[in-house]
């Protein structure tokens, strides 16, 4: 008789996302005359911009045509992607990063869940709490986080760093050492992010222990501030102790045409080691490359016309970050983030829990959200609003809001 993985039934419930889109689907379904306006999950609404979509018209074309048809990916990535990668989101800016340390791949969620495979099966991880749920549940399935406290929220073997307004949303050091630590900066779900110098000091612990950072950069071009990090290799010794996962959904709008890369050094070592070698071996096994179409795509997001319609995409949604943060603060709100993220952060008001102030909003207010403890047991009493709606859609939210 076969048997499963059974560290899957250790998983509380359903994927958060999945949850909340059944909610609002079983609502939908029994109040048709109702719109609703959706500023729940992360995704984007704004077209690709024409730039990248020109790009991909050129790479179908090509896809037509037996002298330019492409078959398989290299499983890497294809050498003008990297390139372009390595060229602007790390020479750019400083950062010693080759081409050959790229790796090209679907998506920043697929690369945050895969990623652990590499790791010990006794590897302690460390997460930010809240903390975007693909950490802590594909560790689940591994086998690495212990037994779930259905009161507390809790892993037995998760080291948990509350980030709440205590702390200003900044990770403390933990006072377990941890082997494996999870950093998204700026952060999801709280919008807020911490300075170049408290990474380096992150960097700076790791390479200290003996842990590994793997560092979620999906948000990072809503970078506002100048003291922030745009990636965690802007940090002396981030080479020997860190993995950086980034993403084209956030920054040109991908979310429907999966696109992401994740940077291994090859300076990461465990012992005699490379961390490299290992994750080109699963991934020249597992992964069959992103598609020739896609990948030219994101190339087309370094060109000069791509980067400049990017820049006016960026500051469309943080146009609705500042409208929901300065709309909510009007009402009476206590608010964060939205500032280097499209993330707004909220007190719930009233004492109510997150999923009684998701209900209440829902029901009155028709707007979606994301109910705060759904990211971890620190989320208690809080709600993520995305500013990643149309401009349109975001004032009406608010408007309905301030009307409550
Ligand atoms: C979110 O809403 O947290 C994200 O969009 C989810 C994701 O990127 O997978």
């Amino acid at each position: 008789m076969f048997q499963i993985n059974d560290n899957y039934q250790k998983l509380p419930g359903s994927y958060l996302f999945s949850t909340i889109a059944k909610k609002v689907a079983a609502f939908s379904e029994a109040n048709p005359d109702k719109t609703i306006i959706r500023l729940g999950i992360g995704d984007v609404t704004q077209p690709i911009a024409p730039a990248i979509i020109d790009a991909m018209h050129k790479a179908v074309d090509e896809m037509a045509d037996a002298k330019t048809f492409r078959g398989y990916a290299p499983d890497l990535g294809y050498e003008f992607l990297r390139k372009a990668i390595a060229d602007n989101d790390y020479k750019a800016r400083g950062c010693d990063i080759e081409a050959d340390e790229i790796f090209v791949s679907d998506g920043a969620k697929s690369d945050s869940g895969n990623i652990q495979e590499i790791f010990g099966a006794d590897n302690r991880i460390a997460v930010c709490d809240p903390v975007y749920p693909v950490y802590v549940d594909s560790n689940v399935m591994a086998g690495r986080t212990g037994t779930y406290d259905a009161a507390t929220g809790m892993w037995s073997n998760v080291i948990y760093m509350p980030c709440t307004r205590e702390n200003n949303f900044v990770p403390e050091f933990p006072k377990e050492t941890p082997d494996m630590i999870y950093l998204c900066l700026p952060n999801n779900p709280t919008g807020t992010t911490i300075t170049k110098a408290q990474l380096q000091e992150w960097v700076d612990y790791a390479n200290k222990v003996g842990a590994v950072i793997i560092y979620d950069g999906a948000y990072e071009a809503y970078i506002s501030e100048d003291d922030v990090a745009h990636s965690i290799y802007e940090c002396e010794g981030a080479k020997t102790c860190a993995i950086e996962l980034k993403s084209f959904s956030k920054n040109a709008g991908f979310t429907g045409v999966r696109l992401g890369y994740t940077v291994v050094p090859k300076e990461l070592k465990c012992g005699d080691v490379s961390l490299h070698s290992m994750w080109a071996r699963r991934h020249g096994t597992k992964f069959n490359g992103a598609p020739y179409i896609i990948q030219r795509a994101g190339e087309a997001v370094y060109s000069e016309a791509g980067k400049a319609q990017l820049k006016e995409q960026i500051a469309y949604y943080m146009k609705n970050a500042k409208t929901i943060k300065s709309g909510l603060q009007e009402t009476g709100f206590e608010v964060y983030g939205g500032v280097n993220a499209p993330y707004i952060w909220l007190k719930t008001p009233d004492s109510m829990t997150s999923w009684e102030f998701f209900d209440y909003l829902l029901e009155k207010a028709n707007v979606v959200g994301t109910p705060g403890s759904g990211f971890g047991p620190s989320g208690e009493g809080y709600f993520r609003l995305t500013a990643f709606g149309s401009y349109e859609n975001t004032v009406a939210a608010l408007e309905r809001i301030k009307a409550l």
